[in-house]
């Protein structure tokens, strides 16, 4: 037997920085994401040969990377009947690792692709909780559209899962990730965010004013008010971005690059564009869009000289998997 299973990378609009339990992977705050068409992650799991192995790109996955992904896969093959070892195989049709949420996409088809081989109950509740465990931004990405993951309040996680919020079609948003540099970013946003918890003074503010921010946001999408989101959604990004600089060390995840082109989004949405933008952990910058101006506003983008690249993406939809023959 063989599946394959695909799922996109989601931005989030209002931020998750911060664990409240470090070994369940529960968050500190609920967050609130856009899935990002276009970019995917697939990953195919067969029967291995020999001993277990994952690649990535066609590079096989050691060390450290190896052992997280080993403890996610025996987390669910000790809920299933078939224990032998596997060949899982991913893919990304994007960078990795550089701030476009690539372990967001690929927990979530990974949690996919394992829940159909070892014929796991495919439930929400079920998916989410798996996702998350392997990476927190991974759940949000199970569902396609606008998608709340909420913090819960149980001790055991039970309650700390992704709901859907809005279906792709319901706003016509673009999302312009524009590609500022390539490598991989010095600090993971694990290791990132657990030191912003222990030292940075900014951070308890930021979570105290996380609620009134979900909530504007969710009305925002209630109602099509692309003022009022992008008013909440930088003011999010900033909030966090807030508690790294205050961190110690500090986390410099945006460079140069990613001020230059954040002022002249601020510039665009002056004359009139409806555009705003967002980050996560690494120095790119996500411009969202009304769809009705995103090739115009792509076609500036890329005129920009610190922007290498630009990927369209509409909102996509959710995470899928099929048995091959
Ligand atoms: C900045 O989901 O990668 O993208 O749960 O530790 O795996 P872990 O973290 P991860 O963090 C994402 C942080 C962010 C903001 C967000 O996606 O909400």
């Amino acid at each position: 037997m063989k599946v394959s299973a695909k799922a996109h990378p989601n931005i989030a609009l209002i931020k998750y920085w911060g664990k409240r339990s470090i070994p369940l992977n529960l968050p500190a705050v609920g967050s609130l994401s856009i899935t990002l068409g276009t970019l995917e992650t697939t990953t195919t799991i067969e029967p291995a040969t020999g001993e277990e192995a994952y690649y990535l790109g066609g590079e096989r996955v050691c060390g450290q990377e190896e052992k997280r992904l080993r403890a996610f896969v025996d987390m669910l093959r000790i809920q299933g009947a078939n224990k032998a070892p596997l060949l899982i195989k991913s893919h990304n049709s994007f960078p990795t690792a550089a701030g476009l949420a690539s372990s967001a996409s690929g927990f979530a088809a990974l949690t996919m692709a394992l829940y159909r081989y070892l014929d796991l109950p495919l439930t929400i509740q079920g998916l989410s909780e798996a996702a998350r465990q392997g990476s927190g931004s991974a759940c949000r990405s199970i569902h396609g559209g606008f998608v709340e993951w909420r913090r819960g309040e149980d001790d055991d996680g039970s309650d700390s899962i992704a709901v859907p919020l809005a279906h792709a079609g319901w706003w016509d948003l673009k999302v312009l990730v524009c590609v500022l540099a390539r490598g991989k970013k010095a600090v993971g946003s694990r290791e990132g965010m657990a030191l912003t918890a222990k030292t940075s003074p900014m951070f308890q503010g930021y979570v105290d004013g996380q609620e009134a921010d979900l909530d504007t946001a969710r009305q925002a999408l209630l109602h099509r008010d692309f003022d009022a989101l992008a008013k909440v959604s930088e003011a999010s990004c900033l909030k966090m971005v807030s508690t790294w600089l205050t961190t110690y060390p500090p986390l410099f995840y945006w460079r140069p690059e990613t001020y230059a082109v954040i002022l002249k989004v601020q510039k665009l949405r002056q004359a009139g564009y409806p555009v705003f933008f967002t980050t996560d952990a690494g120095p790119h910058v996500k411009v969202i869009c009304e769809g009705s101006v995103a090739e115009e506003v792509e076609a500036r983008l890329k005129a920009w000289p610190e922007v290498l690249e630009v990927l369209n993406c509409p909102v996509g939809g959710p995470a899928t998997v099929e048995t091959l023959p």
